[in-house]
């Protein structure tokens, strides 16, 4: 039996791997799980409540009653919410938590497109398309300075290269599910890229995959 069409879209903060997931998405007519969302809200809802981001069983018990029908806050895309996404991130009984949920929206007939950092390891290491996009941390904080900036948090663009160099060694370095790419992931490195440019080869690198993926 030939698995869904899923398309999983790993690497690192601002690599670009979000637009491009999106536009994937509307290529393929596929929905799209922006999962690092799932780890922020339960971050910020953690911290609305009073709790401690270290605390492994108040985040798990936050991330159980997650309502991922309500993720559109935009207080979940601040910088802040990014750092602390990546503290919750590190307790396996937060990852536990949330995977029955992406799984099953992995799951549905028509396929999906799974944005994250464990999506071709460990939410659907079956997916047939997988995707792992980098950029150089100066070229990812230069996009995420001008994001935030856009988004009307001032901060300066060393700040934003130091977040993102801590949040690359806590996401690569921590024990459940580190970031790293799938064995069978193709990279994609778009630093020297337009958006256009990445789009473009992200769909080559999708068409070959399905090239595969229909014949088998
Ligand atoms: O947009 P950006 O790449 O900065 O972050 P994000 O994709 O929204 O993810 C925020 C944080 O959530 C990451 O730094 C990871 O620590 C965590 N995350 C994860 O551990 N696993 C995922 N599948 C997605 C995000």
């Amino acid at each position: 039996m030939t698995t869904a069409f899923v398309i999983t879209v790993d690497g690192p903060a601002a690599s670009g791997k979000g637009t491009l997931a999106v536009r994937l998405a509307a290529d393929y007519g596929l929905p799209m799980l922006d999962s690092g969302l799932l780890y922020r809200a339960v971050a910020v809802s953690l911290q609305r409540a009073g709790g401690d981001l270290d605390d492994q069983d108040a985040a798990a018990a936050v991330a159980r009653g997650l309502d991922a029908a309500a993720l559109d806050d935009p207080a979940f895309r601040s910088r802040a919410a990014g750092e602390a996404a990546s503290r919750v991130a590190a307790h396996p009984a937060v990852r536990a938590a949330l995977l029955d949920l992406q799984r099953a929206f992995a799951a549905q007939p028509g396929g999906a497109v799974l944005d994250g950092r464990d999506m071709g390891t460990v939410i659907c290491p079956q997916a047939p398309a997988k995707l792992f996009v980098t950029a150089r941390p100066e070229v990812r904080a230069q996009r995420r300075w001008r994001q935030l900036a856009t988004q009307g948090e001032g901060v300066s663009f060393e700040d934003v290269l130091a977040d993102i160099g801590v949040r690359d060694a806590r996401d690569s370095g921590r024990a459940a599910s580190p970031m790293r790419p799938a064995p069978d992931a193709v990279l994609l490195d778009t630093s020297e890229m337009t958006i256009e440019q990445a789009a473009d080869a992200a769909r080559r690198i999708v068409e070959a995959a399905r090239a595969g993926w229909v014949n088998s």
